[in-house]
């Protein structure tokens, strides 16, 4: 195709998607059907990622549970079974251990059968100035936050691929797209977690596999209790979110193909303002947002 033609044709499909956006304002997407797949969701023993599945529960997936949190999972799959789930499987994974999560995944595998929904949700912080933060728990950070995606990707893709079909979700964060004083290795693991998916998101839809979906979840601050003590400076424009509202936006984006979910929508415009303004600027705006003053968190903060 010459310049011409594929410079107009980008121009007609941009004006399209737009427009396409512009109408889902007012009509919701359809929402896919996900009766029968196998769902995997990583650190399912509490917050986010049991509210997940109590959530995909009610659609009819297979449900499969990994946490290092044998208890957690235990009464997730009693939550998830009592919101209708009628299959669900649990399984203790260190997730940042590469040779316990393909170990792992070779028994679901074999037990439950392929997965075609992978949620990426496990995840630490340490909470401690950088030069104050010991080393094994920034490599331990690392681990869970990222490597592990790594090595369920590897395990699970396959079948995808061969499938043409499956999703990817990242539980990623606001914070692996703005850096936040104070959680320089967890910043370091979410900017990581969300250029990993996308770029393998754009990897599957460049080799034609664009029946796998990715999704890309940043929110702010969550109302579990891993970032008990963290105030927000401003709660109107930036405020703690409910657990249960991130996980119905999670579900909802998963079953309408929406890649990119930054909560609250002011998110949106902050992500997009930090890449135009100049530094000082931005970090004026940053710290009046309360975004670049270091979170008082630090003392309550879990750890592994
Ligand atoms: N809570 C927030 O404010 C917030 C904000 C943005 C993003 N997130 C992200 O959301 C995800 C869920 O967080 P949450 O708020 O539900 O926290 P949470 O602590 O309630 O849940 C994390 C789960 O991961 C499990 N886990 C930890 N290490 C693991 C390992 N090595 N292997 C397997 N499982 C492991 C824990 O046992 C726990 O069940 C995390 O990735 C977190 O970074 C949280």
């Amino acid at each position: 195709m010459n310049f011409f033609l594929e410079t107009i044709q980008v121009f007609l499909l941009s004006i399209w998607y737009n427009v396409e956006s512009f109408i889902h304002l007012f009509v919701p997407k359809k929402k896919k059907n996900i009766a029968g797949e196998v769902v995997l969701i990583t650190g399912a023993g509490s917050g986010i990622g049991r509210l997940m599945a109590q959530e995909f529960a009610a659609l009819g997936p297979v449900l499969v549970l990994w946490d290092i949190n044998q208890e957690g999972m235990k009464e997730t799959a009693r939550l998830a079974k009592n919101s209708g789930a009628s299959r669900v499987h649990y399984y203790l994974c260190d997730c940042s251990d590469k040779n316990e999560v393909y170990r792992v995944a070779d028994q679901v595998k074999r037990e439950v059968g392929d997965v075609s929904i992978l949620v990426n949700n496990a995840g630490i912080v340490t909470g401690k100035k950088f030069m104050d933060a010991p080393d094994s728990l920034i490599e331990k950070t690392m681990e869970v936050n990222i490597m592990a995606h790594f090595w369920t990707y590897k395990a699970f893709l396959p079948a995808m691929l061969a499938n043409n079909h499956g999703h990817l979700v990242s539980i990623a964060s606001s914070a692996g797209l703005i850096g936040v004083n104070g959680l320089a290795d967890y910043c370091a693991s979410k900017f990581a977690a969300v250029g990993f998916a996308e770029s393998v998101g754009l990897e599957l839809l460049a080799s034609g596999k664009d029946g796998i979906k990715t999704t890309i979840v940043c929110p702010y601050f969550i109302n579990t209790g891993m970032f008990d003590g963290c105030q927000t400076k401003w709660p109107r424009l930036m405020p703690i979110l409910k657990p249960d509202f991130v996980a119905k936006k999670i579900i909802n984006a998963v079953l309408t193909d929406q890649v990119y979910v930054l909560l609250p929508k002011s998110m949106y415009f902050i992500a997009a303002l930090k890449n135009v303004l100049q530094w000082k600027v931005a970090s004026l705006l940053g710290s009046y947002l309360g975004l670049s003053v270091k979170v008082d968190c630090s003392t309550n903060l879990r750890q592994q």
